[in-house]
């Protein structure tokens, strides 16, 4: 697969069948990952994989609190800044309703709109949750590399005939995630990211997220 056709045929997969991932395969291309670039090469990615019956209990877990209206907990970073500016609290209204639309939820029917969202705690079904951290004394140089190793790791999914979702809902639940996986309080969580084979019947993943034109973002000056 060229790296254009991955660009163009990932998306984020919101409904995946029970198939498993080979196990071997998810370690090949999480080490080809880490030849995303880095500044200083300081490479602060810090992942913990979770499948089987560690997965199977934190999506348990998160999904009983939902279901209780246990509080969420504060994210230990501003996924968003508040207020959002105008022109990016569009867009994120936007891809709301774009799902909302192919799934026929109307906008007044909450439940609906809750249940959809809920299923974010279900990794979408996914086998495989991947959760990224980062050393929480580190700055947005690493974040920005944090985010180059998460794309490459999503493209070489592709490559592999792997869907994937990255999950910033799980800054909501860090708890439980930091329950589940370990990890030491000096890593942040970051996000987590959904990994297993796409169900092209589902609805949902028949949406496609619009882009901004290349000349509300690019600049050329010759
Ligand atoms: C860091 C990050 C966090 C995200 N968090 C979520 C999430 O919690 N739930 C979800 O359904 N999608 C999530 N997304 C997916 C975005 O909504 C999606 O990337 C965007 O709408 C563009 O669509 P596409 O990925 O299909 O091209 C996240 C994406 C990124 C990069």
């Amino acid at each position: 697969m060229t790296v254009e056709n991955a660009l163009r045929h990932r998306k984020s997969c919101r409904a995946f069948l029970d198939s498993s991932v080979d196990r071997k395969l998810l370690r090949t291309i999480i080490e080809q990952a880490s030849r995303a670039p880095s500044n200083g090469n300081l490479q602060p990615w810090q992942l913990f994989i979770l499948t089987g019956d560690p997965l199977a209990s934190l999506k348990a877990t998160t999904r009983d609190a939902i279901a209780q209206n246990q509080p969420l907990s504060t994210p230990e970073y501003a996924v968003y800044p508040k207020p959002l500016k105008t022109e990016f609290d569009a867009r994120r209204f936007a891809i709301g309703e774009d799902m909302y639309r192919v799934l026929g939820i109307a906008r007044e029917d909450k439940a609906r709109r809750r249940a959809q969202f809920a299923k974010n705690a279900l990794m979408f079904n996914a086998p495989v949750g991947v959760f990224a951290y980062i050393d929480r004394s580190l700055s947005y140089g690493q974040w920005m590399d944090l985010g180059m190793f998460l794309q490459s790791l999503m493209l070489l999914c592709e490559d592999h005939g792997l869907a994937s979702c990255a999950q910033g809902y799980w800054t909501f639940f860090h708890d439980n995630v930091r329950a589940a996986t370990g990890a030491p309080d000096d890593l942040m969580l970051a996000c987590g990211v959904a990994i297993g084979f796409e169900d092209t019947e589902a609805p949902i993943n028949q949406v496609q997220s619009a882009r901004a034109s290349i000349d509300e973002f690019a600049t050329f000056i010759d």
